[in-house]
């Protein structure tokens, strides 16, 4: 865990704008700073910068945050990779409470060097040989390319890597994989006459190795083991490389082999990745989801590429949003990405990517693949499949569609298929709960008057808090807000503070929706100050409303009691004024 107060003092200290900066390209206009979002793909910018404010926004897409947010948005970095790589940029060390992961973090840092410096000997070696350059070639490959993927050559040597490390009996090398210790207790590199494709991670540090054999021979890869800093269902190969590539097509290609990826950059699709001899997991998939709303699978045309699409598909059901896309390119048999793009070229391949087979598709034709649907056993049986698929789909929407789709192939109902797997129906579900108080329009004024306060944090003093309710959403966090404001002692108008203050409590939803409505509700700010008085006055007319109806009802059940018909009167003759 990393105190809430170091939080606070690091975004005190940052600057937004350089932060950035460091990535996008930024242009002064009036007060802010403007450029093409890097979130979307767009010709004129949109994407804005706000130094007063410490937050970010793009009109277009409606990315925004503060600085740590557009670092754990830009870089795909989680929230505290993203925190610690602000902290390392202002040479901040990040407090930590000492535990196991703490301790680990350390370990790190000496292996992440061994590992560049190993990277940096075979990409050497690979200049120094003539066999391998040869390989590289024959494959297509192009100088440039070979640079961009640090592609190198481990020699053949039994122990290649004493040139590079003096301490070569070091227990680290073997810790990073680079060394295996035989029975005898001899050592010698794990990595002799390969290709060398480095792994990096979404900071572009080197975690591990793919070595691919020059001709025939097994194993035909061999990737570096588990280690510290490598962890296999986490990461994929080739993401530093890709990520502008994403960004601008707003869609990552997942595909098996590192010479996939190498081989479409080199026809200039950047945007592809791929998993490491592994099976998708949801860990990959989420991680993609970060940084593109669509994710395409394109595996091998045989058998075996059919079926690690299956596993994809079963990874990203749970990290599915409705606002996402996944989706599937299915080659032909005899080809893989690398050598599909070769025979038949970019454009091809371009066509193909452009029309993926959506998640909900494949899996519907797999289904229905399996069962009879002439009759009633089939189709029983086709929904007693659907069934964990269904309730594993995180992304209500898609669910529902999925749902429908099922029940018209089953001769079923929507309802009946939702009730047969347990979900629940939204018509015929439980009854909400009664609402203790009816409002015309739910929560709009709440939400006003957060947008107003957000905008404006010394405004939160001025709300009748009294008047506020907290059973939803919207009260609820401006409560919170007011609270903040008035006892965390943030800064004032400093909207990113705001919302990573926020982070990980319940409000954070909402307040970081809302704050992307800051900038779209822009206005003169005596505009904002009347509309944030006007929305106070609907807020007690409202209440004053629902406690006369409240009144009245109890009148008209005859069981008013001789202080609220009192208070009745108070409250019609306080309407009337
Ligand atoms: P493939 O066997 O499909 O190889 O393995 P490829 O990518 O087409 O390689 P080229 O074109 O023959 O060079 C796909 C991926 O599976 C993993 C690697 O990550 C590889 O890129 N793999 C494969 C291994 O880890 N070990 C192996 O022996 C084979
Ligand atoms: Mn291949």
């Amino acid at each position: 865990m990393i105190p809430e107060s170091f939080i606070q003092e690091l975004l005190a200290r940052i600057d937004i704008v350089d932060v950035v900066e460091r990535y996008v390209q930024l242009k002064k206009a009036g007060a802010n700073y403007q450029a093409c979002c890097p979130f979307h793909s767009e010709k004129s910018p949109s994407f804005t910068v706000s130094p007063a404010k410490q937050f970010y926004h793009c009109f277009g897409c409606g990315a925004h945050g503060s600085a740590i947010g557009f670092v754990m948005q830009y870089a795909g970095l989680g929230f505290i990779e993203a925190v610690e790589d602000l902290a390392n940029h202002l040479g901040m060390p990040v407090p930590r409470e000492v535990g196991a992961h703490a301790q680990q973090k350390s370990r790190q840092a000496p292996l992440t060097e061994r590992m560049a410096l190993a990277a940096r000997f075979y990409k050497d070696q690979l200049k120094a040989s003539p066999v391998a350059i040869d390989y590289l070639k024959g494959r297509g490959l192009t100088g440039e390319i070979a640079a961009r993927y640090g592609l190198g050559y481990a020699p053949d040597d039994w122990q290649g890597l004493q040139r590079v490390f003096d301490d070569y009996s070091s227990p680290a090398l073997a810790e990073c994989g680079l060394v295996i210790d035989n029975e005898q207790g001899r050592r010698y590199d794990r990595f002799r006459d390969r290709i060398m494709f480095p792994i990096l991670d979404q900071r572009a540090n080197v975690i591990g190795f793919g070595g691919r054999v020059l001709g025939q021979g097994e194993p035909k890869y061999l990737n570096s083991p588990e280690t510290p800093l490598f962890h296999k269902g986490e990461e994929v190969y080739g993401l530093p490389q890709a990520r502008q590539a994403i960004h601008t097509e707003d869609r990552v290609i997942v595909v098996e082999g590192y010479m996939d990826v190498v081989a479409l950059a080199q026809f200039g699709i950047g945007n592809a990745v791929a998993t490491l001899g592994t099976a998708t997991t949801s860990t990959h998939v989420r991680k993609l989801l970060r940084q593109a709303s669509q994710v395409v699978f394109c595996f091998d045309g045989d058998n075996a590429g059919r079926k690690a699409a299956w596993r994809a598909l079963e990874a990203s059901l749970d990290v599915l949003a409705d606002d996402k896309l996944v989706g599937f390119i299915f080659l032909p048999a005899e080809h893989d990405p690398d050598s599909f793009v070769r025979a038949e070229g970019m454009e091809a391949f371009r066509r193909l990517a452009a029309q993926p087979t959506t998640l909900t598709e494949f899996l519907l034709r797999e289904l229905k693949s399996g069962a009879d649907l002439s009759n009633a056993e089939g189709r029983a049986r086709l929904v007693h499949e659907a069934k964990p698929y269904l309730i594993k789909l995180a992304a209500p929407l898609l669910r529902l569609q999925l749902t429908r789709a099922i029940a018209e192939a089953a001769a079923l109902s929507s309802a009946e298929v939702e009730s047969q797997c347990g979900l629940k129906s939204p018509a015929r579900g439980r009854p909400a709960p009664p609402k203790n108080r009816l409002r015309p329009a739910p929560h709009a004024l709440e939400r006003t008057l957060l947008v107003t306060v957000l905008r404006r944090p010394e405004r939160a003093a001025r709300l009748p808090l009294e008047l506020i309710a907290q059973d939803n959403a919207e009260g609820a966090a401006l409560l919170a807000v007011a609270d903040a404001i008035e006892h965390a002692a943030l800064p004032a108008g400093n909207l990113g503070l705001l919302i990573e203050y926020f982070r990980g409590s319940p409000h954070e939803e909402v307040i970081a929706l809302v704050s992307g409505q800051i900038e779209e509700s822009a206005g003169e700010e005596g505009e904002q100050e009347a509309v944030f008085i006007d929305t106070i006055e609907r807020l007690r007319a409202q209440n004053l409303k629902l406690q006369i109806e409240d009144l009245n009802a109890k009148a008209r059940q005859g069981v008013l009691s001789p202080a609220e018909r009192q208070s009745l009167a108070d409250l019609l003759a306080r309407k009337r004024a």
